[in-house]
């Protein structure tokens, strides 16, 4: 059982394991408190691959203060040799008093294991519910580590921007800008913690983006890996992302077959190019790679396309203010072979939540949660 002063701490969890959402990949983000009658004895969380992790961060500073302490922990301790050695053996060396878990580790080599070890030793452990709301948190917090884990692939967030009206961009393809400056800067926040961005050949030739997290506090250290989607390899020489291979590596995901002389002349730039058969084998190249989560900025073509096919697991939408009063202009979503004729077979959300950032809405959907 967890009670209200559980609950402060495990949320404390949480904010300590976000400082390392942009860095931690492909290990997870993890926050870990030890506490002594509600009082903190000690912090920790995992920064990187090879460096501790948050619990022997946390035993580390607690020293002799761990003994008979209560350990809380965002995600299950690991119970194997990796990098570091097993934090279920530090926590029983420790001599801690009780083990409370917001998070089931998804790695089938891990799952568990580590929670039965802590019992043998007589040590009680406390799992909070999965359908509690820090559980969730938690569980979105490390939503590309799990769907790498659990399904195989990058976990997909579709981020646009739109009018009220529903619109994504004029009709002749303007979209710059809908939404206002501090929605935009959060999106730079996103893509540091991406480890691709994606955008679709549509957006690419019309925006010209460059795809890097710019003006980010903490300035980003590693930038994601920009994607473009570009069956046909249509991508020019003098685009941004040519130009920016410099400041970060991009890659083309191009069809099977698609022409060799506009491949070479991609190729020539320093971008990577890849042959995929479908959207679903880009997500798997990108997987392979170490890739957990992907952030994908349009437009609506690409969106619709991964949609169809049932590859978007989330959806922020910032909406603007503005009405276009266009019906030709387009929506967030293009073609998905997915089309509900019906309103009682749309697909519902799990769950949502939005929130104002300056003149905007910034609406954060999650298609499914993840497992
Ligand atoms: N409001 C916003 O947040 C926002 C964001 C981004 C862009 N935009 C605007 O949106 C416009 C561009 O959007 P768009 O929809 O024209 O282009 P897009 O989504 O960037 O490009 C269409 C993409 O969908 C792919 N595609 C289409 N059908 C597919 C299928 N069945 N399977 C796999 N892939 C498929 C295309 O592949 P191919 O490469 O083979 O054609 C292409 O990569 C621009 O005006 C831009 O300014 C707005």
């Amino acid at each position: 059982m967890i009670d209200d002063a559980d609950r402060i701490l495990l949320q404390r969890t949480l904010d300590l394991a976000e400082r390392g959402a942009r860095t931690a990949a492909p290990n997870p983000c993890v926050g870990c408190v030890i506490a002594r009658h509600g009082t903190v004895v000690a912090e920790g969380w995992h920064i990187a691959p090879g460096l501790a992790h948050a619990e022997a961060m946390a035993l580390d500073v607690a020293q002799e203060g761990a003994r008979d302490a209560t350990v809380y922990v965002s995600l299950e301790p690991c119970s194997h040799h990796g990098r570091t050695p097993p934090c279920s053996e530090a926590l029983i060396a420790a001599g801690v008093g009780r083990v409370v878990v917001l998070s089931n580790d998804p790695a089938p080599h891990a799952s568990g294991k580590a929670l039965l070890q802590l019992v043998d030793a007589g040590i009680p452990v406390d799992i909070v519910p999965d359908d509690d709301p820090l559980a969730i948190a938690a569980r979105r917090q490390n939503a590309g580590f799990r769907s790498a884990q659990i399904l195989g692939r990058p976990h997909v967030t579709y981020k646009a921007a739109q009018t009220l009206d529903g619109r994504s961009a004029t009709r002749t393809g303007d979209s710059r800008w809908i939404s206002g400056p501090e929605a935009r800067a959060r999106v730079h926040e996103l893509r540091a913690r991406a480890g691709a961005v994606l955008v679709g050949s549509g957006t690419a030739l019309t925006d010209d983006p460059e795809l890097t997290a710019r003006d980010c506090d903490p300035p980003v250290e590693q930038q994601p890996l920009r994607v473009v989607w570009d069956r046909s390899a249509r991508l020019g020489a003098a685009s941004r992302l040519a130009q920016t291979v410099s400041r970060g590596p991009v890659l083309l995901l191009c069809a099977p077959g698609a022409d060799a002389s506009r491949r070479a002349a991609v190729a020539e730039t320093g971008i990577e190019v890849v042959e995929v058969a479908d959207l679903a084998a880009g997500l798997d190249h990108l997987h392979a790679r170490g890739i957990q989560s992907v952030l994908c900025e349009g437009g609506a073509g690409l969106a619709g396309a991964l949609f169809g096919v049932g590859l978007l697991d989330r959806m922020i939408v910032v909406v603007a203010p503005k009405l276009l009063g266009d019906p030709l202009a387009p929506g967030l979503l293009g073609e998905s072979g997915a089309a509900s004729e019906q309103m009682a077979d749309a697909l519902g959300l799990a769950a949502w939540s939005c929130e104002r950032i300056g003149d905007d809405l910034w609406v954060d959907a999650w298609l499914r949660e993840p497992r």
